[in-house]
């Protein structure tokens, strides 16, 4: 049975095509029914429209406060009685107002090892910091910055000419493959979403990535 998805987004939308690639392809047990953004701009959009998917936009300046805009984005997510509400580059913080009405439904993905470098320069954190290795973490959002339990990650390793424009590019080619993988995962059953976060079916152990190989 599919799963059912709003996806929200506030960009270029490349984990949205993954998402839908994964669709298409019969490896993520999905169905995107909305794609709600902040930015009437975001490129992903566009995507969406050319799927003919539905979509909207909630400007937090149409609305007089925070409050105000997380209620308006809450309802129009609602309307569309989403399953699992997947952030793809959603680029604000969620309220209360839509963590509530959305318990243990809502996951996002972040471009590193979480808890290291949460927050938006989460590539260049990792390289100033000296690490060999960073990635990609998909996480239960809960109302911090990128702190919510953490369900799958992947590892890229970090080279030494590195930027962060260039980390967060690899770090990209694995949010694209892990992000449909875990949508795919909790829409089988093998992770529960709830207060205790459960993955059913873990990784093989055998499959330890080391940064000098
Ligand atoms: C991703 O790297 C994600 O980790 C971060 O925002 C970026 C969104 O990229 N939260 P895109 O819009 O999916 O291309």
């Amino acid at each position: 049975m599919a799963l059912k998805l709003a996806v929200l987004i506030s960009g270029r939308g490349s984990n949205l095509a993954a998402i839908l690639r994964g669709i298409d392809a019969g490896s993520c047990a999905a169905h995107v029914a909305l794609v709600l953004s902040d930015r009437p701009g975001a490129p992903g959009l566009e995507l969406a429209r050319e799927r003919g998917i539905a979509t909207a936009v909630v400007r937090l300046q149409d609305h007089p406060d925070r409050a105000a805009w997380d209620r308006a984005l809450a309802e129009r997510a609602a309307e569309a009685e989403p399953e699992l509400i997947v952030l793809a580059g959603f680029m604000r913080l969620l309220g209360p107002a839509f963590l509530e009405r959305f318990p243990q439904r809502v996951i996002n993905v972040h471009p590193a090892l979480l808890p290291l470098f949460p927050g938006k320069a989460g590539p260049a954190d990792a390289i100033a910091a000296g690490m060999r290795v960073s990635g990609c973490s998909v996480h239960v959002v809960d109302s911090g910055v990128d702190t919510g339990p953490v369900i799958a990650q992947a590892a890229v390793p970090i080279l030494p000419d590195d930027d962060a424009e260039r980390l967060h590019a690899r770090i990209q080619r694995v949010e694209h493959v892990l992000l449909p993988r875990v949508i795919d995962a909790i829409a089988r059953g093998a992770v529960t979403l709830g207060p205790e976060l459960c993955v059913h079916a873990p990784p093989d152990p055998a499959s330890t990535l080391y940064s000098l190989e």
